[in-house]
């Protein structure tokens, strides 16, 4: 048993009107597929909350930096379905490209200072490739509510912002991250860890739920972030991208003893680059 797949526009909008006529509350879950706990979780909340939900599958080329990371990003369709049935899911929409973007396509959705810092500055304009991609998925649905994973946390300040600044009616529901027995956060690329890296994997979380506990207590910032650093190059990590202290609400740089705290960080194992973050009250000195 599998959940019903649906290709193009045209069809997706016959059955969200169909739904409509009945005055169904819709969600979406937008995915890029490889379907995971974590993407299951979002699919759960969904369900919760709306009387259908439409899971999108889109390998978004847009948001890829790099030809080989587009490549190797995981695509398991049918398994993707089987998954969602028991679920009750009602819906896969898994366009192609070329419904996506079609020959002459040439808008993109630009969001300023959310996107600016963190993974910005390291995927240079990833979160362009995913504002276009979120602002198409939300007016081809036109879904009530669409729900996103905390693990991106600066993807949720982007999608919130695109749908408070274009005023597209919906909301966005963000779901906690879900972790491994070993506290990893579940993504798509995990699977690309050799089994070596994937025993170092759970570091970086550990690291950074160490870090915040620190911070939390009050520990002097610079020294805490510099030793939650090596700790994670000391796991095997080769390379710590960012490890930073932002507001939770905007992402903006913290100052001392401000409101609620995330810690974010990303690094490279390998040929696999993860993020993870983790929120925290700051007593910051
Ligand atoms: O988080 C993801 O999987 C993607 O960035 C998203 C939101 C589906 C857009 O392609």
């Amino acid at each position: 048993m599998s959940v019903p797949i649906v290709r193009s526009v045209a069809e997706l909008r016959r059955r969200v009107a169909e739904w409509r006529r009945e005055s169904l509350k819709i969600a979406v879950v937008p995915t890029m597929g490889a379907l995971h706990d974590g993407h299951l979780s979002l699919v759960r909340a969904a369900l919760e909350r709306a009387d259908r939900v439409i899971v999108t599958l889109f390998v978004n080329p847009k948001q890829f930096n790099s030809p080989a990371d587009l490549a190797a990003y995981p695509r398991t369709e049918q398994d993707d379905a089987v998954k969602l049935a028991p679920l009750g899911a009602h819906l896969l929409y898994s366009p192609v490209a070329a419904e996506m973007y079609p020959d002459g396509f040439a808008t993109a959705v630009s969001v300023s200072k959310v996107s600016e810092g963190l993974c910005g500055a390291f995927r240079p304009g990833h979160f362009e490739g995913v504002a276009t991609v979120v602002t198409k998925l939300f007016l081809q649905t036109g879904a009530d509510l669409a729900f996103f994973g905390e693990k991106d946390f600066q993807q949720l300040h982007v999608v919130r912002r695109i749908a408070r600044d274009l005023d597209i009616p919906i909301e966005i529901v963000a779901c906690p991250t879900v972790r491994e027995a070993d506290g990893l956060a579940m993504s798509s690329r995990n699977g690309r860890l050799t089994a070596e890296q994937r025993m170092a994997a759970p570091k970086l979380a550990e690291a950074v739920l160490q870090a915040a506990e620190q911070l939390a207590k009050g520990g002097p910032a610079a020294a805490v972030l510099a030793e939650a650093t090596q700790a994670i190059l000391n796991a095997g990590y080769q390379r710590v991208e960012y490890l930073e202290l932002r507001a939770e609400e905007d992402l903006s740089p913290l100052g001392t003893g401000e409101g609620p705290a995330r810690l974010l960080a990303a690094a490279w194992l390998g040929s696999v680059r993860l993020i993870d973050n983790v929120s925290f009250q700051p007593n910051l000195r």
